[in-house]
């Protein structure tokens, strides 16, 4: 086994060659931000917010998905990280319509953990306000994609851990929105086995179970890299 030895934060570390700087943080005992990422699913480097400093680049790398190299001297937490990780919050944000105080996910949300650990108290981007709709049509969930960061882990927990693929990105740029089935109602499509692995994956409150009050929400998010793990050693008993 191949290994490669860095430091991160002024920590050494060594790590399997082929793992990623946030596996490789995560060995050293260093938390980078992350909302795209969730342990368990593939990454996909869409938030921004793991962008790391390395010793000799002149530009910013996403940690998760950015495989070790030996010798790498990386920096998580300098004031340019912490300027830039603040405005990718607030930018998040100002692109949706995010009214905490009325949201299922409130005290249980990552995009608000993360706005409290960047120091963001308001978005200095004008609001936009974007016009989203809600569909309830599913039995047991409901989908507010006012809420909705396109973090995409519900697009990948439902294909790679459930199998139904149900999720997917639809359109372009600034209007990408998140689908169900062929663009129809959630509830009408027959591929959800409704085992609520997106409602668990979404990071905001954007994908809930209906009736769910904020003190209520429960989530479960360590079991994907559970399932992935048992998928990978053949730990299935059908
Ligand atoms: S999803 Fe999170 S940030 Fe957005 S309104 Fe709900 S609690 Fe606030
Ligand atoms: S619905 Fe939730 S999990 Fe899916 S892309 Fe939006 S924020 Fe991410
Ligand atoms: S966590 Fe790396 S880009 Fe989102």
């Amino acid at each position: 086994m191949a290994v490669r030895t860095l430091k991160i934060d002024d920590k050494d570390v060594a790590v399997e060659a082929g793992a990623t700087i946030m596996e490789a943080a995560q060995e050293a005992g260093v938390q980078i931000p992350r909302l795209c990422h969730l342990e368990g699913l593939s990454p996909v480097g869409a938030c921004r917010l793991c962008l790391v400093e390395i010793e000799g680049l002149n530009k910013l790398l996403p940690a998760c998905v950015t495989e070790v190299w030996e010798g790498m001297v990386i920096q998580t937490q300098t004031s340019k990280l912490q300027d830039y990780r603040r405005m990718a919050v607030e930018l998040i944000f100002a692109e949706g319509n995010h009214v905490c105080s009325i949201c299922v996910a409130n005290g249980n949300c990552e995009l608000q953990d993360v706005a409290i650990e960047v120091g963001m108290d308001h978005s200095r981007f004008p609001y936009r306000f974007p016009d989203r709709g809600v569909d309830l049509s599913h039995e047991r969930f409901g989908i507010d994609h006012n809420r909705c960061i396109l973090c995409t882990r519900c697009v990948r927990v439902c294909d790679e851990v459930e199998g139904a693929h149900v999720w997917d990105v639809g359109s372009r740029g600034a209007s990408c929105f998140i689908v169900s089935g062929l663009a129809q109602p959630w509830g009408e499509v027959d591929a959800c086995t409704s085992c609520g692995k997106c409602v668990d994956a979404c990071p905001t409150g954007a994908i809930f179970h209906k009736g769910e009050t904020t003190g209520e929400k429960q989530r479960d998010r360590d079991k994907f890299a559970f399932l992935s793990t048992a998928r990978e050693e053949q730990q299935w008993t059908r």
